[in-house]
């Protein structure tokens, strides 16, 4: 059964990835409870495919739950979606030592954690991630959010889960466009520090999507690692390396806010030109051979992912978006933190470059 543990002291975290695994959550999940009883949380969405094999885990480990499905999509991530499921936690009556369930994606996923993080001062809660994003990436390191009117995940906590289930039998039900989202992220871990894993993906990554069991199995292990990896050495990014975990979401953050953050370009598929976007940049300003630039959009285009500005459907000017950077948390007067690359594989932090220098960039990324 591949493991793999976040090594954070006190709060230390096993993630489980295994198909199947949610069918043996109740046995999973027994050994962390004071009591026979769990809050579930999911949405419309995965209640219909998913809660039941759930339920019966939980009813063969004879733990009681009560489930609160939500409605699917980004709005459950928000004040309304916060205020309904913490007063159902309390009206349930939570206790600070239970575990709070969340099945489901990323969205499900962060508003629990924020929730647990703040019922009752503290309960634990327990990730079962359904989608291949969740699965590699916002499951794991205990950022939890929601998104107000100034912006996305503005308002949230570090809170970890107390255990990660990871079963990627769930993600044969994920539309194709959700899971090529989610590839984007595990394309990420390659081009920040791992460049073997990129060859992977370009080896595999195409039998990843079309369903090879073995393959997502392999991904998910690979990503969860690396990840788990960067958020020990920096659980609260107080230093650079958890913000390499940010490679492409700068230009990605500015692409969604273009597109008025729906569904014409989801935040993997945002990720990904961003990604793309970003090793552009630096072979622009010479820090990276142009060579590994194109490899990087040749391999996103072959699993087709959003690649540059027009693939993503982004015709806003350079100086537009860069307007967009600079709302980012993390700019300070007229710069942003960009996450560049010298090469696939070898990204860093850089505060060398100022938004108007991206700003003509993207205007003659636009052009090209
Ligand atoms: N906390 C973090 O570190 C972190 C990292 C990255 C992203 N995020 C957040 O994650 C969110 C996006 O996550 P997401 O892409 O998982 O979105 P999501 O949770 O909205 O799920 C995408 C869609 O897939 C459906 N779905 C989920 N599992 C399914 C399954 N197995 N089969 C069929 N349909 C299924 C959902 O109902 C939804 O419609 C964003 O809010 C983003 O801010 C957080
Ligand atoms: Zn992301």
């Amino acid at each position: 059964m591949p493991t793999v543990k976040v090594a954070l002291g006190a709060c230390s975290y096993a993630v489980i990835i295994e198909s199947g695994v949610l069918g043996q959550a109740g046995a999973h999940v027994t050994p962390l409870l004071k009591r026979p009883w769990v809050p579930v949380v999911t949405d419309t969405n995965v209640a219909k495919l998913h809660l039941p094999a759930l339920q019966a885990a939980l009813d063969a480990a004879g733990i009681r739950h009560d489930v609160l499905v939500l409605d699917a999509g980004e709005g459950s991530k928000s004040w309304t979606g916060l205020a309904q499921l913490t007063e159902w936690l309390v009206e349930r009556g939570i206790e600070r030592s239970d575990h709070v369930i969340a099945l489901g994606g990323g969205v499900i996923g962060d508003l629990v954690g924020f929730a647990a993080g703040i019922v009752k001062r503290g309960c634990a809660f327990v990730q079962i991630p359904t989608t291949l994003l969740a699965q590699v990436d916002s499951s794991v390191g205990g950022k939890t959010a929601i998104n107000i009117a100034a912006g996305k995940n503005m308002v949230g906590a570090f809170h970890q889960p107390a255990l990660v289930l990871a079963d990627p039998a769930v993600l044969t039900t994920l539309p194709r466009r959700d899971l090529a989202a989610g590839y984007a992220e595990v394309v990420k871990y390659g081009l920040i520090d791992d460049t073997d894993f990129f060859a992977w993906c370009e080896a595999h990554g195409a039998a990843l999507l079309a369903g090879e069991a073995a393959a997502r199995e392999y991904a998910i292990t690979h990503s969860i690692a690396a990840k788990a990896r960067i958020v020990a050495a920096d659980e609260r990014e107080m230093q650079d390396v958890r913000a390499l975990l940010n490679l492409g979401h700068t230009f990605g953050h500015a692409l969604e806010a273009a597109t008025g953050f729906s569904d014409k370009l989801l935040h993997g598929e945002a990720v990904a030109a961003g990604m793309a976007l970003a090793f552009a940049f630096s072979a622009e300003v010479g820090l990276c051979p142009v060579e590994d630039a194109a490899r990087i959009t040749a391999h996103l285009r072959s699993v087709t992912l959003p690649h540059d500005l027009a693939s993503a459907r982004v015709e806003d000017s350079g100086p537009a978006l860069a307007a967009h950077m600079a709302h980012d948390k993390k700019a300070r007067g007229g710069t942003v933190p960009l996450i560049l690359a010298r090469g696939i594989g070898q990204s860093f932090v850089s505060t060398d470059y100022g938004l108007d220098r991206v700003a003509a960039f993207l205007d003659g990324q636009l052009l090209a």
